[in-house]
């Protein structure tokens, strides 16, 4: 009998059963339209780790579902894609769920009932899966004090720590980038930080970072990349990489920061792009030796390629896709 494969990302987060409608506009307030629906697994933390095990690295996830057909569901898609699981069942809770509208240019929109996944607690996080972790990632579908818990765990036992911060709560505690290594923020997420975050408050009282008066979407636009890092630098998050949807992702770290484009490809759903690319990323730590540029380029691939597919735990591309997609874009840059 062979030994065990240990994991090497642990993903501590949401899973959501999502209940997906496609159609070809947005509903306007008052307004019912027609659309096909695709119900599927999914949730931030789910998402993340099954496109981090697709991509090859040998991953474990940690999350809560309640005593229902969502739950077991939850479970049986794991075993089917390789992905260790521990599922702590919470009978007084349902399994979270996410109502999902997606326009015909792949746009969507997202609510979700988080359900048990804010009722995952520290003394439900098993140690054993962090013991060989090199990655370990969160996100914000969870109780922010089981994230300060899993992060402060990490860090003791040497592995690098993701944070997700998706959604930005209002109750978003900055303590918890004491304990981040990498700060993965979409533009709204980014600007909700920044906004928060104390040691960024001298810096967005000055010109560049302000319209009408405010740091908004057209100040983040705007910014030139030397002043997009130097507000990175602000939130005192040793790496941070601002997701930009069709625009890539820009990279900051201590000394360097570089802009990577996003791969244009035919967009059928964007709904979980971001929690390809975390995913993608963290496999990506674990596959090029914690070489940062490297795995955000693989990640940039992972997320290119979930797009061109509908759903969003289910889009996640495996090894051979991403093999087969980066070489292709070699070739065409050439
Ligand atoms: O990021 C996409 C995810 O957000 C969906 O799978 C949904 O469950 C929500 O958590």
């Amino acid at each position: 009998m062979s030994a065990p494969v240990l994991p090497r990302v642990v993903v501590v987060g949401s899973f959501m059963q999502d209940l997906a409608f496609y159609a070809r506009n947005f509903p306007r307030p008052g307004e019912t339209v027609m659309g096909e629906f695709r119900p599927g697994p999914g949730g931030k933390g789910f998402n993340q780790a099954v496109a981090a095990a697709r991509a090859g690295a040998a991953t474990h996830f940690v999350g809560a579902v309640g005593r229902d057909a969502f739950g077991h569901g939850a479970k049986k898609f794991a075993n089917g894609v390789g992905l260790r699981t521990t599922f702590v069942e919470k009978p007084k809770h349902a399994t979270g769920t996410a109502v999902i509208t997606i326009s015909e240019d792949g746009q969507n929109h997202i609510v979700i009932a988080p359900g048990a996944n804010l009722a995952l607690h520290k003394q439900d996080v098993p140690l054993d899966p962090f013991r060989s972790a090199h990655v370990v990632v969160c996100q914000g579908e969870s109780d922010y004090r089981t994230v300060a818990h899993v992060l402060k765990t990490a860090r003791k036992t040497g592995a690098v720590t993701v944070l997700n911060p998706a959604p930005m709560r209002p109750e978003f505690d900055c303590a918890l980038l004491r304990h981040t290594e990498v700060l993965i923020p979409n533009e709204s997420e980014f600007i909700a930080l920044a906004r928060l975050h104390p040691g960024c408050a001298a810096l967005l009282r000055s010109a560049p970072y302000r319209d009408h008066g405010e740091f908004n979407e057209s100040a983040l636009h705007a910014l030139k990349a030397d002043a997009l890092h130097r507000l990175c630098r602000c939130l005192q998050v040793p790496i941070v990489i601002l997701t930009l949807g069709a625009r890539g992702c820009f990279v900051s770290q201590p000394d360097a920061y570089l802009r990577m484009n996003a791969h244009p490809v035919e967009v059928v759903d964007t709904t979980g792009a971001g929690d390809a690319f975390v995913g993608g990323f963290a496999a990506g730590l674990v596959k090029f030796k914690r070489n940062v540029v490297e795995a955000a380029n693989f990640a940039n691939a992972v997320a290119a390629l979930a797009v061109m597919q509908p759903g969003t735990a289910d889009a996640m591309p495996n090894t051979r896709e991403i093999a087969r997609f980066m070489r292709e874009r070699a070739h065409a840059v050439r």
